[in-house]
């Protein structure tokens, strides 16, 4: 039954293949997808818009104070309540790694 080994293989071939391709594609976009959707209703989150909350800083240039592993890692937990307008917010371990390339990016575009 050769066939059935083929479809197998193209199968796991598959697999191997989609997630990885999915994510060097769009992993980017998606974080910056999150961040508009959660932060951008108060701060700048590209490269030249400005803060719709008076008071929040760009994160063009927060990216500059903190470096974005240290800014991942407070999402992650939840930490960022240093004020009272802003809200709790905590991430998904899986929606971090595309918030950092983001904000990586971010900070490269900024120096
Ligand atoms: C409701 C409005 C609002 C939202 C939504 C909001 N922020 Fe803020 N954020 C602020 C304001 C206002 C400040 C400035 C506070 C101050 O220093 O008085 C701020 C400050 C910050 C700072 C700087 C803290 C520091 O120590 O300098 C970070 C980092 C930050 N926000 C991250 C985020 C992230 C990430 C999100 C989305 C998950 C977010 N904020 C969503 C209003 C908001």
């Amino acid at each position: 039954m050769s066939i059935k080994r083929e479809t197998v293989l193209v199968a796991l071939g598959l697999l191997a293949f989609a997630p990885s391709s999915f994510a060097q594609q769009s992993s980017k976009e998606f974080g910056n997808e999150l961040l508009r959707q959660r932060c951008a209703s108060c701060h700048a989150i590209g490269p030249s818009d400005r803060s719709r909350h008076p008071r929040a800083p760009e994160f063009r240039n927060i990216v500059k104070r903190y470096s974005p592993d240290t800014l991942a890692e407070a999402l992650a937990e939840g930490i960022m309540t240093g004020h009272p307008d802003m809200p709790i917010v905590t991430f998904e371990p899986h929606e971090i790694g595309p918030i950092i390339e983001y904000l990586e990016q971010l900070s490269k575009e900024h120096r």
